[in-house]
């Protein structure tokens, strides 16, 4: 017989504020209290015991947040999107259908694929699917190439750059040659810029506890960025028709979509929204992605030696082909362990549509569950030594779907993978086929849980030249960094 939600284990109410009180301390470094409280109270667990009013990810829910762990819950969750529905990416910020004005524009920016459930969802993503077909994608392969070489043709030996820096604007870059056949840096950092505060502000308390769009107040700066944002995507859109061009490009797919009776299927609104939401879900992930990449080969020279010799072996110093890169074991390897250690979506939420039984719990219609990419890559009783960056167990493990889950899996699965799996690997291949980047000495590595994970405090590394032979000495790292993960050699 199942129990009923409220006596699901976890953190009493604090006096006078209740679940609020507990909020703090759990979200300032959520991996690793949730691992804390993992330890402490089993694998289903609230902040909140007996239940709180408000919900944190996924929209104006009734009840608690739950967090949920392990493969079976990821199971459970994954193949019943029926049950369990996404939210928008701006969580309880989204504004309601009947909103009007600077709210319209912000509920439009951020839906895309994340805020449809159900039938919507599933035509949608039907619809927009082909656009990163893999064969679709390989046509933009030689513009990642010079994309990534025109970047990295302005780093000088020798000098201190942010790496995490860097990546945001070769992934910007690329998404916008990918998906809308546009030079989108043209304009210098700004586009990128206004992403990122706006991002930032979508995952801030402060945006939260006030939504008034009054002057001095960051849900005014929240509305005028979604604003800004709308604008830049609009400009693009019209440029791209404008060029009349045919073009293999996302928007130009999206553009001419037609339903069985040859209407078009998406509305401007719902073009802008799909374009807005791959800018922002697209970037960001395959940036931080990227930057935990170099920051754990600069820990690892042993890793990095062998991925040198494969780089040699397989291409050598021309830009690689597809077909080269498909022959790079080690460096797919290197990836996917990047992936399981530090996956750049580290935690998701679901909302549940219909009362649904888990882990021995009755959960009624908007619950909030939370589940852990994090958390599952991490678990002993599915990886050896799981806090260790050790590529090489790739040729022997196999997880199943819903133990490795960096990209999701099922209906709602990343519909971006094939493009970041295209454009990581090459970034990465050209970068050492050129440069070192070593850790600069004491950087301060500290995860940072916002949309993604990313470095808080950036990824500062100096630029050596490839053969430079003294470069191979690990720096010390300050930061939480070894909190997540054990940088010592096994
Ligand atoms: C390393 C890079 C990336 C990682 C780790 C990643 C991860 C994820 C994850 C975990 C989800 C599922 C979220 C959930 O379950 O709530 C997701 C969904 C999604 N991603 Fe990615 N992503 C990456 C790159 C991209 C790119 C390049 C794009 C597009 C240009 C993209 C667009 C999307 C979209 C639209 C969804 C929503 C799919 C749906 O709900 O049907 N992602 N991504």
């Amino acid at each position: 017989m199942a129990k009923d939600i409220k006596e699901i284990p976890g953190l009493e109410p604090k006096p006078i504020i209740g679940w609020v009180g507990n909020v703090g301390s759990v979200f300032s470094d959520p991996m690793v209290s949730l691992t804390n409280l993992r330890e402490k109270f089993g694998d289903v667990f609230s902040i909140s015991r007996g239940g709180n009013p408000h919900i944190f990810f996924s929209g104006k829910g009734k009840h608690q947040t739950l967090f949920v762990f392990g493969s079976k819950y990821n199971h459970q969750i994954m193949s019943d999107a029926e049950t369990f529905y996404s939210g928008s990416i701006v969580g309880a910020l989204l504004p309601d259908e009947t909103a009007t004005g600077r709210q319209a524009i912000l509920r439009r920016l951020s839906i895309g694929l994340f805020g449809l459930n159900g039938n919507e969802h599933r035509r949608q993503r039907r619809l927009v699917m082909p656009a990163f077909h893999k064969q679709r994608l390989e046509f933009y392969y030689q513009d990642i190439v010079r994309i990534t070489d025109e970047k990295i043709d302005q780093w000088k030996i020798g000098e201190q750059r942010d790496i995490w820096r860097e990546m945001m604007d070769l992934t910007l870059q690329v998404v916008g040659q990918c998906l809308f056949g546009l030079n989108v840096l043209k304009e210098g950092r700004a586009f990128g810029e206004t992403i990122q505060k706006w991002i930032k502000l979508a995952v801030s308390a402060e945006t939260l506890l006030l939504q008034a769009d009054i002057p001095g107040l960051p849900y005014h700066r929240f509305l005028n960025l979604s604003t800004q944002l709308d604008e830049t995507v609009r400009g693009m859109i019209a440029e791209n028709r404008a060029s009349k061009i045919e073009k293999p490009d996302v928007l130009s797919l999206l553009m001419s979509s037609k339903n069985e009776d040859g209407t078009p299927a998406f509305t401007d609104d719902e073009v802008i929204s799909h374009s807005a939401i791959f800018f922002i879900a697209g970037h960001e992930t395959s940036s931080n992605a990227l930057s935990w990449i170099f920051f754990l080969l600069s820990q690892h020279p042993q890793v990095m030696k062998k991925l040198r010799l494969e780089i040699d072996r397989v291409i050598g110093s021309a830009p690689p082909t597809i077909a080269q890169l498909k022959e790079m074991t080690y460096l797919d390897a290197i990836v996917k362990e990047s992936l399981r250690l530090m996956p750049p979506a580290p935690l998701s939420a679901r909302l549940v549509a219909k009362p649904v039984e888990l882990g021995g719990y009755n959960l009624p219609i908007g619950t909030e569950v939370t589940f852990s990419a994090f958390h599952t890559h991490h678990d002993p009783a599915i990886y050896e030594n799981p806090h260790q960056f050790i590529p090489e167990r790739w040729e022997t493990i196999n997880p199943t779907a819903y133990e490795y889950i960096p990209f999701s899996t099922g209906i709602r699965s990343c519909i971006g993978m094939p493009l970041a799996l295209m454009e990581i690997p090459i970034i990465i291949a050209r970068v050492v086929q050129r440069f070192h980047l070593q850790l600069t000495p004491n950087a301060n590595i500290t995860p940072h849980i916002g949309l993604t994970m990313s470095p808080k405090y950036g990824l500062p590394m100096i630029i050596h030249a490839k053969d430079d032979k003294h470069t191979d000495e690990v720096k010390h790292v300050k930061g939480t960094i070894q909190s997540y993960i054990d940088l010592k050699p096994i």
